[in-house]
């Protein structure tokens, strides 16, 4: 078994090492291997096992073994929540480990890293051991009725479920759908996404250290429209839970309907900012570069699309602008760093493709605007920060996700015409409203059509709150108090306390209920 620690991943490491699938509680390579390339770099740091369909069915199959041997989903749920308990103390132990490991698989800063390593998935994992001890497995329903009878429902386990997740926020991504699904007493195999396995990997080795038995947890890696594609259609699945783009996301709804799985989708989107004319500007122009420019720009609920009145437009740019220029883009492994690379070849030339499209429509480029020079960029994956002004609502960079370091800036005149332009769009994840009146901006808050609205804020995914979207952004929600619901079945039983089989539906239809007799 190849060990996997924290010396390994250092870029200092001569010899990569080799990431290999968790099926069945054991390590299984594949004869074709992934480079882990380093964002920053461009350097291979890894390799991983490109896995194959064959390992999806090894993986349901073991996932399949462990859930029918009720060893996990029987195992009292406190002392569940006590193994996920000991997987916070162990990931506690391994804050810096786990932080340059997620920053080298993926291009995040080491301040943003460190949440996304280590400070969400360590709380968010807390929590769901703390909704496991507080569940409510059953609830009564009524007693008596017309016929005498006692009722209540019970919360099940599914079964298998599936989790596919992407590169840009892996470690976060699985945990809201696997712990939660382990928790409630399922057995969960993840797809990674092939560029960023390692995170996941780790939580995996970790669970199964915490007393996770074999089988529970699965990861295959592997390609998205084979590997993926084929978990998402298996005939044992019951349920899947993917992050991804919505085109991706349509196709996974449409092979999960096959055998009519339950869903989790949790999709892209265009999030609409809009700072009202009253806003407090020093908290709003830092609050505006943030929501757009966390992970450059390579996030679901980023702020994309700023709404500016026109009695602020010129005064709120100049001020962006300046401020934007002072951020540091550059190596994430430097803690004084604030936006990274972005994730890839492919990533880059999609957002230089949408900043040129942009520059066709006729939109400005008020900064940025293209890679960025120098000898510290000659190798890696980088984009400038980029600001557009002169958008409109129908050019394609207000209405696409870019998922980069690009803003695209909107006037507005009255807060009802703010109010349609944010909701015209076919997404619905994030919003946010900026203003010194909360009053006021919790009435804008009210009419926009989005899973989660920050008032001046954004990205704030806290766990005690749901996350997901309003329209084409998805379906379902993570996090929030009813987590473990998205994981279980609900199943009514009724108990005939009469002793008689009289005055029911099919007495009449037997022809031994009284009203027959009399009627
Ligand atoms: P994607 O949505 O194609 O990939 C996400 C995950 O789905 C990966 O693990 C991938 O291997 C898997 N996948 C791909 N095709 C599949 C299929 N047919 N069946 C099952 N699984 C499949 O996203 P991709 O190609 O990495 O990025 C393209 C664009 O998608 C990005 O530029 C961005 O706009 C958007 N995106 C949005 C994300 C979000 O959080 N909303 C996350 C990642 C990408
Ligand atoms: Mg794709």
């Amino acid at each position: 078994m190849t060990a996997i620690l924290s010396d390994e991943t250092t870029r200092d490491t001569t010899a990569r090492p080799h990431y290999r699938m968790f099926i069945g509680g054991e390590w299984v390579d594949a004869t074709e291997h992934y480079d882990i390339v380093d964002p920053a770099t461009e350097e291979v740091v890894a390799t991983a096992a490109k896995g194959g369909v064959e390992h999806v069915d090894l993986a349901v199959a073991a996932a399949k073994r462990a859930f029918e041997s009720g060893e996990w989903r029987t195992t009292p749920p406190a002392r569940r929540a006590d193994v996920l308990d000991e997987v916070v103390a162990i990931i506690g132990g391994r804050v810096d480990e786990l932080t340059r490991l997620g920053t080298v698989e993926n291009g995040a800063p080491l301040r943003l890293s460190a949440a996304l390593s280590v400070g969400f998935p360590l709380t968010h994992i807390q929590y769901f051991a703390d909704l496991l001890r507080k569940y409510e497995w059953q609830r009564p329903g009524p007693v008596a009725g017309q016929v005498l009878h006692a009722s209540f429902t019970r919360r099940e386990p599914l079964g298998v479920c599936a989790a596919i997740v992407p590169w840009n926020f892996p470690l976060v991504l699985a945990v809201w759908k696997a712990v939660p699904a382990i928790a409630a007493g399922n057995s969960v195999v993840i797809k990674v996404d092939e560029k960023t396995p390692i995170g996941t990997l780790e939580i995996a080795k970790i669970l199964g250290e915490a007393g996770l038995p074999d089988g529970v947890l699965n990861v295959v890696t592997g390609d998205g429209p084979t590997v993926g594609a084929h978990l998402v259609a298996h005939p044992d699945v019951r349920k899947v839970s993917f992050t991804g783009s919505t085109a991706t996301g349509r196709e996974v709804m449409r092979l999960a309907s096959g055998t009519i799985k339950r869903l989790t989708l949790e999709l892209g989107g265009k999030g609409p900012n809009i700072v009202l004319d009253d806003a407090d500007l020093d908290v709003a122009v830092d609050g505006s570069l943030y929501a757009f420019l966390l992970h450059a720009g390579q996030s679901c609920e980023s702020g994309t699309r700023l709404l500016l009145p026109d009695s602020l437009h010129d005064e709120f740019v100049q001020r962006l602008v300046a401020r934007a220029r002072t951020l540091r883009v550059g190596d994430p492994l430097d803690p004084a760093t604030d936006i990274g690379p972005v994730m890839s070849a492919v990533q880059r030339d999609r957002i230089l493709g949408y900043i040129e499209r942009g520059r066709q429509e006729g939109a400005s480029v008020v900064l940025g605007g293209g890679s960025p020079s120098g000898p510290e960029y000659a190798k890696g994956f980088w984009v400038e920060p980029t600001l557009f002004t002169g958008v409109t609502n129908d050019m394609c960079i207000a209405r696409e996700e870019i998922f980069g370091p690009v803003l695209s800036i909107l006037r507005y005149g009255s807060v009802d015409e703010a109010v349609a332009i944010a909701n015209d769009t076919e997404y619905g994840l994030s919003a946010g409203v900026w203003s010194r009146d909360v009053g006021r901006a919790l009435e804008v808050a009210e009419r926009l059509e989005a899973g989660s609205v920050w008032i001046n804020d954004w990205h704030n995914l806290s766990q005690y709150m749901p996350f997901g979207g309003y329209k084409q952004s998805g379906s379902g929600r993570e996090l929030g108090p009813d987590a473990l619901d998205a994981y279980t079945e609900e199943k009514a039983i009724t108990i005939d306390l009469s002793g008689s089989l009289d005055r029911r539906a099919y007495g009449l239809v037997l022809g031994t209920s009284p009203e027959v007799a009399e009627g």
